[in-house]
């Protein structure tokens, strides 16, 4: 008899960003997000009962076989232990969606590897709820590091930071007692840009690598990690702005700065990134902007302006604009 789960996960977007990796997929720093609602990824994974030793597993994405993904699970599913039992016995199936449009800069392999990473693990195992979603955490950060964190909402830390009790780097971990000022952020996804990026993120961690500010770097992410947490407890805006702004430049600078150097920002993202200083300047609104490795940005501002925002991108931005996603944070996936 065929099994079938269904796994739908967000994607998140990084306030502090994990730029640069070692061994098998353990961060170089600490990151910390937002997880969000709209933007997910659904699985539907069946599994059939088998007889032959040779691993089956067909991947289909919005209804068309996609090779090149498949061999990335494959590989991915047959080197953790925990499915060797699923993969030895059951033909699998994977048929997978976004919510999404491609290549708009959403983290389509966080969304995608929380989802998968769960239901392979609730096809393989009887784990209690606490110690499920903990592991599957760990399992998708094998996947792709950013997907660990999409299992919290709606922020959430992975890697290690002092004094921050069980921090780690090998799964994400929630984090409680958010003030009300940052309860039901919201996140206009600007799409300056819609095809694909030509610097993989995988590239990016590697030129961390030798990079002659890494450590300096690593040193700040931890820290803007263990600021960040204390800034989303107090209810602090003017250093909530301070550090995701930062940050997002920061990041970008990292890639300007490595021997290979490269820029993905485009003059969208410069013109748009003045208009939101000089609406915030004017206007004294808490509203600013993050990046993800790409030109895209991404405006953070709370509920209650949510009005004054949206005509603000209407008014000064829509020109420059492929188009705009209005998503806002969420509280994490779920498989079933
Ligand atoms: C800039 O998680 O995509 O979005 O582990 O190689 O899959 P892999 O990398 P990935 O890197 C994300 C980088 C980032 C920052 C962040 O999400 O923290």
């Amino acid at each position: 008899m065929t099994q079938k789960i269904i796994a739908k996960y967000p994607s998140n977007i990084a306030l502090v960003k994990y730029w640069g990796k070692y061994g098998n997929q353990m961060p170089c720093n600490a990151s910390l997000s937002m997880t969000l609602s709209k933007a997910y990824t659904e699985i539907i994974l069946q599994c059939t009962p088998k007889t032959t030793s040779k691993i089956e597993l067909d991947y289909f994405f919005e209804g068309q076989p996609k090779e090149n993904f498949k061999e990335r699970i494959i590989k991915y599913a047959s080197q953790q232990k925990e499915f060797t039992t699923l993969l030895h016995n059951f033909s699998l199936r994977i048929d997978s969606t976004n919510s999404f449009p491609h290549s708009t800069g959403i983290a389509s392999s966080a969304s995608a590897f929380a989802a998968i990473a769960a239901a392979l693990l609730k096809a393989s195992s009887q784990i209690n709820d606490v110690d499920f979603t903990k592991e599957a955490s760990r399992l998708a950060r094998l996947g792709s590091g950013s997907a660990c964190r999409s299992f919290y909402g709606s922020y959430a830390l992975w890697g290690k930071v002092e004094n921050i009790e069980n921090s780690s780097n090998e799964y994400a971990i929630p984090i409680t007692d958010i003030h009300t000022n940052f309860h039901n952020m919201k996140d206009a996804i600007l799409i300056v840009e819609d095809s694909p990026k030509k610097v993989s993120s995988s590239v990016g961690h590697a030129l961390m690598n030798n990079h002659p500010y890494a450590n300096a770097r690593f040193i700040d992410a931890n820290k803007n990690c263990a600021t960040m947490i204390s800034v989303l407890k107090s209810g602090d805006v003017e250093n909530f702005i301070a550090i995701t702004e930062r940050e997002a430049l920061t990041l970008h600078a990292m890639m300007m700065m490595s021997k290979d150097y490269y820029m993905l920002m485009k003059p969208e993202t410069v013109f748009i990134i003045e208009q939101i200083f000089n609406f915030r300047s004017e206007t004294k609104l808490p509203i600013c902007f993050t990046l993800d490795a790409g030109p895209n940005i991404h405006v953070l501002y709370p509920e209650q302006i949510e009005q004054t925002v949206k005509s603000f991108i209407e008014q000064n931005l829509q020109t420059k604009l492929k188009s705009v996603i209005y998503d806002h944070a969420g509280l994490g996936g779920e498989v079933n």
